[in-house]
């Protein structure tokens, strides 16, 4: 099959590289730094071409004017039989497909809805509930003593625990008596342990030669099995929904129902964490862009008629959120420089993709059609200094600015740490909302400052390609109740 694929191209097709060791191919290239070395097969390839990374062709267009012609092939390159066949072996459920359940899938896909548009309000208040629980007992509990002394941490750990309680909390609901699940930190800590395996999972290594990660999702599962899941009370809506989806199916065991929970689970904070990571640490960061982002939270604040106090809970509504553009251009901007997923479509059938102007590939049946938007995020004709946390850079005339160029084309996609069309994240609005709820509420009631003497945090490249990169170095941070206003 790789003598066909590397000694028969037909007219049209893509060049194609593939390194000198079958199949890891480029992959050690590709795992050290990504983005340079794509822009340097660009340079020698063109905008298109095809490469062999851990076993599979994987044809990238790098061109993001041709973004929209990929885009919209929803039904000739299919994101979904790509994920069907990985998230089983990652997360460890047999394949939705061979349930002989025919609508499953498309009732999963349904179930979405309930983390967005008006589900979204209940979500938020949820949210805010568990969040202002866990800063009362955890950091506010000193008692709002005006001017009391600084107390540090690590900031990844910090954004860490808080949104992993917080937002297993409001996804999966909290403990019939009330108060917090006493195994949240030994469950966080495992799934992190497990995340860390993530990266060779995907590259298709089977977790049984992985007897760490194996243990590990075993631990997890545990603790996801469907009838402890339903002694919790306030659970969302949308986990509900999808507990009854798998329950309906006879074919599963409890363990395989436990691996649908895992597996979203790990989607709802795997990304969500240092993406709020990294929006927190640009800000404290750039005491200039603090300054303004927090005075519009008060500003919105004091015309919302709240009197806000630092001894007072603080409830921020969705309503509220929508208006802090602010918040919203720095936590975009953020996402822009720490993003590097991949947006992956498998070909259904051969046909000829148009890409612009003239311009169209051969594509084979089950070819691998790769966009990397981090080549966008990162492109100086896009984005002026790319490098540089530009926090109100999606801000113009005081609205959202919307209007980016490349080669004198305006831009139909310019950020895209979500995915796209058939792929989009389903809880991207759920997650910008947590993200600036707790940023608020940091802003709210404390100063932030970072500790003296650290280098500058840097995104590690090592999982591009596999969602929001984590920092390089850890960050030491302090923080203090802000006196009184
Ligand atoms: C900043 C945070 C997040 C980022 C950057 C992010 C990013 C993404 C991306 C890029 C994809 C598409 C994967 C692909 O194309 O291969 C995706 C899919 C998905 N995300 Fe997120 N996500 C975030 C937060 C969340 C949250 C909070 C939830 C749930 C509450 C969630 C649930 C999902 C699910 C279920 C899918 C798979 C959708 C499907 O199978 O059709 N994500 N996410
Ligand atoms: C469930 O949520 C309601 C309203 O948000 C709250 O009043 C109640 O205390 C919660 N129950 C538990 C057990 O947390
Ligand atoms: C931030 O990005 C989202 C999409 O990811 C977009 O809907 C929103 O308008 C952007 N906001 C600003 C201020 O750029």
């Amino acid at each position: 099959w790789m003598l066909y694929h590397c000694c028969f191209r037909r007219v049209n097709e893509p060049p194609l590289d593939i390194g000198w060791i079958p199949y890891i191919g480029k992959a050690v290239e590709f795992g050290k730094d990504a983005h340079g070395f794509l822009l340097q097969q660009k340079k020698k390839f063109g905008d298109v071409f095809t490469i062999l990374i851990a076993g599979k062709y994987m044809t990238f267009i790098m061109d993001p004017l041709m973004y929209p012609n990929i885009i919209k092939h929803g039904r000739q390159l299919d994101f979904h039989s790509f994920s069907d066949t990985m998230a089983p072996l990652v997360f460890g459920y047999p394949p939705v497909r061979s349930y002989r359940s025919p609508s499953l899938h498309e009732d999963i896909q349904r179930a979405f809805k309930l983390l967005q548009g008006d589900h979204l309000c209940a979500l938020t208040e949820s949210m805010m509930g568990n969040l202002m629980m866990l800063l009362r007992q955890q950091h506010l509990g000193l008692k709002p003593k005006v001017g009391s002394g600084w107390k540090t941490d690590d900031m990844y750990e910090f954004c860490s625990r808080i949104m992993f309680e917080a937002t297993f909390n409001t996804l999966y609901g909290t403990p019939q008596d009330g108060g917090r699940h006493g195994a949240v930190e030994k469950l966080r800590r495992e799934l992190f342990q497990f995340d860390s395996w993530f990266p060779l999972l995907v590259a298709g290594i089977p977790i049984g030669l992985l007897r760490q990660a194996k243990t590990s999702r075993n631990k997890l599962l545990k603790n996801l099995l469907p009838n402890r899941i339903s002694s919790w009370s306030n659970r969302s809506q949308f986990i509900s929904r999808r507990q009854e989806l798998v329950e309906k199916v006879d074919v599963l065991t409890d363990m395989d129902r436990a691996a649908h929970h895992f597996a979203m689970l790990w989607a709802s904070v795997a990304n969500t964490i240092p993406a709020c990571f990294w929006s927190m640490y640009n800000l404290v960061s750039h005491p200039d862009a603090l300054r303004v982002v927090r005075q519009q939270i008060f500003d919105v604040l004091k015309l919302s008629g709240v009197e806000f106090s630092v001894d007072k809970d603080v409830t921020l509504s969705k309503d509220f959120l929508d208006k802090l553009l602010y918040l919203e251009s720095a936590i975009n901007e953020s996402l822009r420089l720490s993003s590097a997923s991949m947006n992956i479509r498998v070909a259904q059938e051969d046909f000829s993709l148009h890409l612009k102007n003239e311009r169209s590939v051969k594509v084979r049946k089950d070819d691998i059609i790769v966009l990397y938007p981090q080549s966008l995020h990162m492109d100086p004709e896009v984005y002026e200094d790319p490098q540089m946390f530009q926090f109100d850079r999606y801000i113009q005339d005081n609205s959202g600015k919307s209007v980016f160029f490349k080669d004198g084309q305006k831009l139909k996609y310019y950020l895209m740490p979500f995915g796209s069309g058939s792929s989009m994240c389903p809880g991207r609005h759920f997650a910008i909302n947590e993200i600036k709820q707790f940023l608020c509420l940091m802003l709210l009631y404390f100063d932030l400052e970072l500790d003296l003497g650290q280098t500058r945090a840097t995104v590690d490249s090592s999982r591009a390609g596999l969602g929001i990169l984590f920092p390089s170095t850890n960050v030491r941070f302090r923080y203090r109740l802000q006196k009184n206003i």
